[in-house]
Protein backbone atom coordinates (compact mmCIF):
# COMPACT_ATOMS: atom_id res chain seq x y z
CA UNK A 1 0.00 0.00 0.00
CA UNK A 2 0.99 3.42 -0.98
CA UNK A 3 -0.10 6.71 1.34
CA UNK A 4 -1.01 9.14 -0.86
CA UNK A 5 -0.30 12.39 1.56
CA UNK A 6 -2.16 15.50 0.87
CA UNK A 7 -0.33 17.48 3.30
CA UNK A 8 2.36 17.06 1.84
CA UNK A 9 1.12 17.94 -1.80
CA UNK A 10 -0.96 21.04 -0.73
CA UNK A 11 2.20 22.31 0.68
CA UNK A 12 3.38 22.28 -2.43
CA UNK A 13 0.54 24.04 -4.33
CA UNK A 14 0.09 26.71 -1.49
CA UNK A 15 4.24 27.00 -1.89
CA UNK A 16 4.29 27.55 -5.69
CA UNK A 17 0.75 29.69 -4.99
CA UNK A 18 2.83 31.72 -2.59
CA UNK A 19 5.70 32.29 -5.01
CA UNK A 20 3.43 33.62 -8.12
CA UNK A 21 1.40 35.70 -5.34
CA UNK A 22 4.60 37.59 -3.92
CA UNK A 23 5.74 38.44 -7.19
CA UNK A 24 2.99 39.24 -8.71
CA UNK A 25 1.55 41.69 -6.07
CA UNK A 26 5.08 43.53 -6.33
CA UNK A 27 3.81 43.89 -10.34
CA UNK A 28 0.52 45.01 -9.94
CA UNK A 29 0.41 46.74 -6.19
CA UNK A 30 -2.49 44.68 -5.16
CA UNK A 31 -2.56 41.36 -3.71
CA UNK A 32 -5.05 38.60 -4.58
CA UNK A 33 -8.25 39.43 -2.83
CA UNK A 34 -10.59 36.19 -1.46
CA UNK A 35 -14.09 37.31 -0.34
CA UNK A 36 -15.93 34.56 1.89
CA UNK A 37 -18.82 35.12 2.96
CA UNK A 38 -20.71 33.04 6.04
CA UNK A 39 -24.82 33.05 6.95
CA UNK A 40 -25.61 31.26 10.05
CA UNK A 41 -23.75 29.55 12.93
CA UNK A 42 -22.82 26.20 11.62
CA UNK A 43 -19.75 25.05 13.54
CA UNK A 44 -18.35 22.96 10.72
CA UNK A 45 -18.79 26.09 8.21
CA UNK A 46 -17.26 28.42 10.52
CA UNK A 47 -14.10 26.14 10.73
CA UNK A 48 -14.08 25.61 7.00
CA UNK A 49 -14.07 29.54 6.74
CA UNK A 50 -11.67 30.37 9.41
CA UNK A 51 -9.51 28.03 7.94
CA UNK A 52 -9.71 29.51 4.35
CA UNK A 53 -8.55 32.53 6.51
CA UNK A 54 -5.66 31.20 7.26
CA UNK A 55 -4.39 29.94 4.37
CA UNK A 56 -5.17 33.52 2.47
CA UNK A 57 -2.54 34.96 5.16
CA UNK A 58 -0.02 32.08 4.55
CA UNK A 59 0.43 32.37 0.67
CA UNK A 60 -0.06 36.15 0.95
CA UNK A 61 -3.58 36.84 -0.38
CA UNK A 62 -5.66 39.77 1.44
CA UNK A 63 -8.84 38.02 2.70
CA UNK A 64 -11.88 39.46 2.85
CA UNK A 65 -14.61 37.86 5.63
CA UNK A 66 -18.02 38.73 5.84
CA UNK A 67 -19.70 36.62 8.85
CA UNK A 68 -23.92 37.31 8.43
CA UNK A 69 -26.30 36.00 11.44
CA UNK A 70 -28.60 33.16 10.49
CA UNK A 71 -31.66 35.78 10.10
CA UNK A 72 -29.82 37.19 6.71
CA UNK A 73 -32.67 38.21 3.96
CA UNK A 74 -32.26 36.64 0.47
CA UNK A 75 -32.15 40.72 -0.41
CA UNK A 76 -29.00 41.31 1.74
CA UNK A 77 -26.86 38.70 0.58
CA UNK A 78 -27.83 39.56 -3.02
CA UNK A 79 -26.70 43.26 -2.16
CA UNK A 80 -23.62 42.04 -0.57
CA UNK A 81 -22.42 39.57 -3.85
CA UNK A 82 -23.18 42.69 -6.04
CA UNK A 83 -20.73 44.62 -3.86
CA UNK A 84 -18.33 42.27 -3.72
CA UNK A 85 -18.73 41.77 -7.72
CA UNK A 86 -17.69 44.98 -7.83
CA UNK A 87 -14.86 45.40 -5.70
CA UNK A 88 -11.51 45.68 -7.10
CA UNK A 89 -9.36 44.34 -4.27
CA UNK A 90 -11.82 41.37 -4.07
CA UNK A 91 -10.79 38.93 -6.80
CA UNK A 92 -12.15 35.23 -5.75
CA UNK A 93 -15.58 35.15 -4.05
CA UNK A 94 -17.24 32.31 -2.07
CA UNK A 95 -20.19 31.63 -0.52
CA UNK A 96 -20.15 28.92 2.07
CA UNK A 97 -22.33 26.00 1.75
CA UNK A 98 -25.41 25.08 2.50
CA UNK A 99 -27.12 28.33 3.40
CA UNK A 100 -29.98 28.24 6.21
CA UNK A 101 -33.08 26.74 4.61
CA UNK A 102 -34.62 30.29 3.80
CA UNK A 103 -31.90 31.49 1.25
CA UNK A 104 -32.13 30.72 -2.41
CA UNK A 105 -28.61 29.07 -2.23
CA UNK A 106 -29.30 28.70 -6.53
CA UNK A 107 -29.60 32.57 -6.88
CA UNK A 108 -27.18 33.25 -4.83
CA UNK A 109 -24.58 31.28 -6.72
CA UNK A 110 -25.99 32.36 -10.08
CA UNK A 111 -25.62 36.13 -8.80
CA UNK A 112 -21.36 35.83 -8.44
CA UNK A 113 -19.39 37.09 -11.59
CA UNK A 114 -18.43 33.94 -13.17
CA UNK A 115 -14.72 35.61 -13.21
CA UNK A 116 -14.41 35.40 -9.27
CA UNK A 117 -16.70 32.41 -8.73
CA UNK A 118 -13.87 30.39 -7.13
CA UNK A 119 -15.87 27.16 -6.03
CA UNK A 120 -16.69 26.68 -9.98
CA UNK A 121 -20.41 26.48 -8.98
CA UNK A 122 -21.63 29.28 -11.40
CA UNK A 123 -23.38 26.96 -14.44
CA UNK A 124 -21.03 29.53 -17.31
CA UNK A 125 -18.09 27.31 -15.22
CA UNK A 126 -19.93 24.51 -14.53
CA UNK A 127 -21.26 24.55 -18.53
CA UNK A 128 -17.32 25.68 -19.60
CA UNK A 129 -16.19 21.96 -17.30
CA UNK A 130 -18.40 20.35 -19.24
CA UNK A 131 -16.94 21.16 -23.02
CA UNK A 132 -13.18 20.89 -20.83
CA UNK A 133 -12.77 24.55 -21.71
CA UNK A 134 -12.35 26.22 -18.24
CA UNK A 135 -10.65 28.73 -16.12
CA UNK A 136 -11.49 26.99 -13.12
CA UNK A 137 -12.27 23.39 -11.69
CA UNK A 138 -14.33 22.58 -8.09
CA UNK A 139 -11.87 22.39 -5.44
CA UNK A 140 -12.28 19.31 -4.34
CA UNK A 141 -12.31 17.04 -7.86
CA UNK A 142 -9.86 18.94 -8.76
CA UNK A 143 -7.70 18.55 -5.82
CA UNK A 144 -8.06 14.86 -5.92
CA UNK A 145 -6.93 15.12 -9.49
CA UNK A 146 -3.93 16.46 -8.32
CA UNK A 147 -3.50 13.32 -5.65
CA UNK A 148 -3.50 10.83 -8.40
CA UNK A 149 -0.89 13.06 -10.78
CA UNK A 150 1.25 13.69 -8.04
CA UNK A 151 1.04 9.88 -7.34
CA UNK A 152 2.16 9.31 -10.94
CA UNK A 153 -0.97 7.53 -11.80
CA UNK A 154 -2.41 7.69 -15.29
CA UNK A 155 -6.31 7.82 -15.87
CA UNK A 156 -6.66 7.26 -19.29
CA UNK A 157 -8.43 3.84 -19.84
CA UNK A 158 -8.50 2.87 -16.16
CA UNK A 159 -12.05 2.09 -14.89
CA UNK A 160 -12.84 4.36 -12.32
CA UNK A 161 -15.89 4.68 -10.21
CA UNK A 162 -16.61 7.52 -8.45
CA UNK A 163 -19.33 7.06 -5.98
CA UNK A 164 -21.98 10.07 -5.05
CA UNK A 165 -23.45 12.71 -7.36
CA UNK A 166 -23.25 15.98 -6.10
CA UNK A 167 -23.09 19.15 -8.10
CA UNK A 168 -19.89 19.98 -5.54
CA UNK A 169 -18.01 16.81 -6.02
CA UNK A 170 -19.68 13.24 -7.83
CA UNK A 171 -20.36 14.81 -10.95
CA UNK A 172 -17.25 17.16 -11.90
CA UNK A 173 -15.05 14.05 -10.73
CA UNK A 174 -16.94 12.08 -13.20
CA UNK A 175 -16.10 14.47 -15.70
CA UNK A 176 -12.60 15.72 -14.77
CA UNK A 177 -11.83 11.97 -14.83
CA UNK A 178 -13.62 11.54 -18.08
CA UNK A 179 -11.48 14.31 -19.55
CA UNK A 180 -8.36 12.59 -18.46
CA UNK A 181 -9.52 9.22 -20.43
CA UNK A 182 -10.80 7.09 -17.73
CA UNK A 183 -14.18 4.77 -18.25
CA UNK A 184 -16.20 6.38 -15.84
CA UNK A 185 -19.00 5.27 -13.65
CA UNK A 186 -20.92 7.01 -11.23
CA UNK A 187 -23.34 5.28 -8.38
CA UNK A 188 -25.56 6.30 -6.38
CA UNK A 189 -28.05 6.06 -3.89
CA UNK A 190 -30.24 3.53 -6.39
CA UNK A 191 -27.37 2.11 -7.93
CA UNK A 192 -28.20 -1.67 -7.76
CA UNK A 193 -25.15 -3.65 -6.55
CA UNK A 194 -22.81 -1.14 -5.00
CA UNK A 195 -20.22 -3.75 -4.11
CA UNK A 196 -20.10 -4.76 -7.95
CA UNK A 197 -19.57 -1.81 -9.35
CA UNK A 198 -16.87 -0.85 -6.95
CA UNK A 199 -14.70 -4.25 -7.13
CA UNK A 200 -14.43 -2.90 -10.98
CA UNK A 201 -12.58 0.25 -10.38
CA UNK A 202 -8.78 0.30 -11.10
CA UNK A 203 -9.58 4.02 -9.38
CA UNK A 204 -12.23 4.18 -6.82
CA UNK A 205 -13.45 7.99 -5.62
CA UNK A 206 -16.02 7.60 -2.44
CA UNK A 207 -17.84 10.98 -2.07
CA UNK A 208 -20.97 10.10 -0.07
CA UNK A 209 -20.27 11.17 3.04
CA UNK A 210 -21.46 8.00 5.08
CA UNK A 211 -18.65 6.56 7.54
CA UNK A 212 -16.77 3.84 6.74
CA UNK A 213 -19.12 2.72 3.52
CA UNK A 214 -16.06 1.17 1.22
CA UNK A 215 -14.88 -2.57 3.18
CA UNK A 216 -12.35 -4.53 1.53
CA UNK A 217 -14.44 -6.92 0.20
CA UNK A 218 -15.52 -3.84 -2.33
CA UNK A 219 -11.72 -3.06 -3.22
CA UNK A 220 -10.17 -4.77 -6.15
CA UNK A 221 -6.18 -5.69 -5.00
CA UNK A 222 -4.21 -2.87 -5.55
CA UNK A 223 -6.81 -0.38 -6.31
CA UNK A 224 -6.19 3.50 -5.91
CA UNK A 225 -8.74 4.53 -3.06
CA UNK A 226 -9.30 8.36 -3.13
CA UNK A 227 -11.64 8.60 0.00
CA UNK A 228 -13.40 12.53 0.12
CA UNK A 229 -15.70 11.44 2.56
CA UNK A 230 -15.30 13.68 6.23
CA UNK A 231 -17.69 11.85 8.61
CA UNK A 232 -17.35 11.14 12.61
CA UNK A 233 -17.42 7.82 13.48
CA UNK A 234 -18.97 5.80 16.09
CA UNK A 235 -16.85 7.73 19.31
CA UNK A 236 -16.49 11.05 17.23
CA UNK A 237 -13.77 10.81 15.51
CA UNK A 238 -13.03 12.22 11.97
CA UNK A 239 -13.63 9.35 9.16
CA UNK A 240 -13.96 9.12 5.71
CA UNK A 241 -16.36 7.06 3.50
CA UNK A 242 -13.58 4.23 3.24
CA UNK A 243 -12.46 1.96 6.42
CA UNK A 244 -9.14 2.64 6.47
CA UNK A 245 -8.10 0.45 8.42
CA UNK A 246 -9.76 -2.91 6.28
CA UNK A 247 -8.72 -1.41 2.85
CA UNK A 248 -4.90 0.03 3.25
CA UNK A 249 -3.87 -3.72 2.79
CA UNK A 250 -6.14 -4.00 -0.36
CA UNK A 251 -5.22 -0.79 -2.28
CA UNK A 252 -2.16 0.20 -4.00
CA UNK A 253 -2.58 3.81 -2.96
CA UNK A 254 -5.27 5.46 -0.65
CA UNK A 255 -5.91 8.25 1.10
CA UNK A 256 -6.08 9.09 4.49
CA UNK A 257 -8.79 11.01 6.56
CA UNK A 258 -7.69 13.63 7.87
CA UNK A 259 -4.88 14.18 5.57
CA UNK A 260 -5.90 13.30 2.53
CA UNK A 261 -8.20 15.35 0.47
CA UNK A 262 -8.86 17.76 2.67
CA UNK A 263 -5.51 20.05 2.79
CA UNK A 264 -5.97 19.60 -1.06
CA UNK A 265 -9.47 21.49 -1.54
CA UNK A 266 -8.05 24.47 0.41
CA UNK A 267 -5.45 24.43 -1.50
CA UNK A 268 -6.77 24.46 -4.70
CA UNK A 269 -8.90 27.09 -3.43
CA UNK A 270 -5.81 29.87 -2.98
CA UNK A 271 -4.93 28.02 -6.81
CA UNK A 272 -8.26 29.16 -8.02
CA UNK A 273 -8.36 32.96 -6.28
CA UNK A 274 -4.58 33.05 -7.92
CA UNK A 275 -6.29 32.22 -11.51
CA UNK A 276 -8.81 34.91 -10.86
CA UNK A 277 -6.26 38.01 -9.97
CA UNK A 278 -4.62 36.81 -12.62
CA UNK A 279 -7.33 36.54 -15.39
CA UNK A 280 -7.89 40.23 -13.67
CA UNK A 281 -4.99 41.90 -15.06
CA UNK A 282 -5.17 39.82 -18.47
CA UNK A 283 -2.55 37.28 -17.62
CA UNK A 284 -2.33 33.89 -17.47
N1 LIG B 1 -19.35 23.54 1.63
C1 LIG B 1 -18.73 22.34 1.60
N2 LIG B 1 -17.81 22.32 0.62
C2 LIG B 1 -17.85 23.53 0.02
C3 LIG B 1 -17.13 24.11 -1.06
O1 LIG B 1 -16.26 23.51 -1.68
N3 LIG B 1 -17.47 25.40 -1.35
C4 LIG B 1 -18.43 26.06 -0.70
N4 LIG B 1 -18.70 27.30 -1.09
N5 LIG B 1 -19.12 25.55 0.30
C5 LIG B 1 -18.82 24.29 0.66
Amino acid sequence: MNLINGKEVAAKVKNDVRGDAEYLSDCFGVKPGLAVILVGDDPASAVYVKNKTKDCAEVGFESFEHILPASTTQEELMALVKQLNADKKVHGILCQLPLPKHLNEREIINAIDPKKDVDAFHPENVGRIMIGDYDFLPCTPAGVMELIHSAGISVSGKKCTVIGRSNIVGKPMAMLLLHENGTVTVCHSKTRNLAEECKDADILVAAVGRAKLITADMVKEGAVVIDVGMNRDENGKLCGDVDFESVKDKAGFITPVPGGVGPMTRAMLMKNTLTAYKKAFGIR
